[in-house]
């Protein structure tokens, strides 16, 4: 419960914040220009009638997912009638004074004055649609195509969370999760470096493939999800300040692939140890997996796993590719084998939201972490019985990942810290400080050396996995002081 208030709380900040950077200028609309169907009245019934008009709910046997649908109605026949608007179900549902209404007074607000105008006046010009849209043509998918991003701020007004992070291969850098791009950090002078600008609003996961370009999976929330391929290394469209800008939006030689258009967020994404296996899952509850091994240029998408019941938050693929390890919101960890196409096993002892998974190389365990603040061990090929369950964090935790080279895990927890985890005994052998908001984003370097750590309030943190000391702070957010600079590192 606790962690639906906080999702909660950070949906309201993150829409302030986005209405606060990108509020859009008074509408130039005048008001003697007729309505567009696409752009005036679609995003109205988006937001306020497709959750249960769609093709899959079909609410009084109504889908109004395409033009052609729309316009046939559901039982009650037609709900337009081109040019009257009163006689119009479609209209008088919205704004009568009866019990009957839509949305249904006991499900939900009424549709606000000035957009049940915006439908009148539509139906009172004609019902008319613009040119060139296909009758057919699912609207949420139209609506996303003519969405375009915003250019991310050269300054950031507020600090943007940090939800995913990684390591350049050489390790010198960190690629971190911005407000609709990427950003590059150079650790040892913790200066920005490059800005590559993104379709998707966040970034929540991320892997470096084995050939040095970067898979990103990430969304919209509640309006589109994505998987793509970056070339971090491509021609930049310019450079200012020792910054160099790219266009991952447009710039097919910066966007060089994208895996997976999605109608909400995608929130984990994971590469096999061979690099040749990639797998992304999140707020549609399946699980995509990749066969990268013929080239970019041939990858394909092997199966769709549809193994929870709501959204998918961590995933991992075991060393020898074989099995798929899942972290889910519908309170389990699971494990499916990715040859025979079948679940093996479900983990429901967290008996809250699993946020993270990881497995043992050998796979003699599997390893979750969730809501219930605990780190729980089980076997991956058994019946998912526990082995063992361990606390030391003061609250939820997000990630937990296995260490490359050595036999330990590393954790981030909504208490503000890192910690590693002895594999075997599950002992916690360093606390990792100087973050001070939630962690959620993790990442070790690809020599093992170091672990990042990201968090709530744009912070990033590094630090030498064997000693827990601090090798450098900074806020990722551009524009943003960081509260490293203001309590400097204690050595
Ligand atoms: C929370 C669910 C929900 C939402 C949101 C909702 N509806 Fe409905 N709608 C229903 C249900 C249930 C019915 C069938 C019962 C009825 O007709 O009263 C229905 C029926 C209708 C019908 C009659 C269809 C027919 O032929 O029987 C129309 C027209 C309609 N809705 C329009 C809308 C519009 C326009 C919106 C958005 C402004 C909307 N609805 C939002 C649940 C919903």
């Amino acid at each position: 419960m606790l962690r639906n208030v906080r999702l909660c709380v950070v949906c309201a900040v993150a829409a302030a914040l986005l209405f606060l950077l990108f509020a859009p200028a008074p509408s130039a609309r005048a008001a003697d220009k007729p309505v567009s169907f696409i752009n005036d009245v679609a995003p109205i019934l988006k937001e306020n009638c497709f959750a249960c008009h769609d093709a899959k709910k079909r609410s009084g046997k109504y889908d109004m997912t395409t033009i052609e649908k729309m316009l046939a109605g559901g039982s009650d026949g037609e709900p337009i009638v081109v040019g009257k608007p009163d006689e119009s179900e479609f209209h008088t549902l919205i704004v009568t004074k009866d019990e009957r209404r839509m949305p249904p007074r006991d499900k939900g607000e009424a549709v606000p004055k000035e957009k049940a105008e915006i439908i009148r006046r539509w139906i009172a010009e004609g019902a008319k649609f613009d040119a060139g849209l296909d009758r057919k043509a699912d609207l949420v998918k139209e609506l996303r195509v003519r969405w375009t991003p915003p250019t991310p701020p050269e300054k950031y007004k507020f600090a943007s969370i940090v939800n995913a992070l990684a390591f350049t291969p050489d390790g010198q850098s960190l690629v971190v999760g911005g407000h609709h791009e990427l950003l590059v950090w150079s650790i040892a002078d913790a200066k920005l470096t490059k800005r590559i600008a993104t379709r998707a609003e966040r970034a929540y996961g991320m892997a470096f493939l084995p050939d040095g370009k970067l898979a990103v999976a990430g969304g919209r929330p509640g309006q589109e999800g994505d998987v793509r391929i970056y070339d971090l290394a491509a021609k930049p469209k310019s450079t200012k300040d020792g910054v160099a800008y790219l266009d991952g939006v447009a710039d097919k030689a910066v966007m060089l692939k994208q895996l997976l258009d999605a109608d909400d967020s995608v929130l984990c994404l994971t590469l096999s140890k061979d690099g040749k296996t990639l797998a992304a899952g999140g707020c549609d509850r399946a699980v995509r997996v990749w066969d990268l091994s013929a080239g970019l240029d041939k990858v394909k998408l092997e199966q769709t796993v549809e193994n929870h019941a709501d959204w998918v938050l961590g995933i991992a693929i075991s060393a020898d590719g074989k099995y798929l390890l899942t972290a889910g919101r519908d309170k389990t960890a699971k494990v499916w084998d990715l040859k025979a196409k079948e679940s093996v096993l479900t983990f429901p002892d967290h008996q809250n939201i699993v946020y993270g998974i990881a497995v043992k190389p050998d796979l003699s365990v599997g390893y979750s972490v969730g809501a219930d603040r605990q780190l729980r061990t089980w076997k991956p090929t058994g019946e998912g019985k526990q082995i063992k369950a361990t606390a030391g964090h003061g609250d939820e935790v997000f990630k937990v990942v296995a260490h490359p080279s050595q036999p330990l895990l590393l954790t981030a927890s909504a208490d503000k810290s890192v910690r590693s985890w002895d594999m075997d005994k599950l002992s916690n052998l360093k606390t990792f400080q100087g973050l001070d908001d939630f962690v959620y984003a993790l990442a070790i370097s690809p020599d093992g050396k170091q672990v990042a750590g990201g968090s709530y309030d744009g912070e990033i943190r590094v630090w030498t996995v064997a000693d827990g000391a601090l090798v450098k702070g900074f806020n990722a957010s551009p524009g943003i002081a960081s509260k490293a600079a203001a309590a400097p590192a204690k050595k």
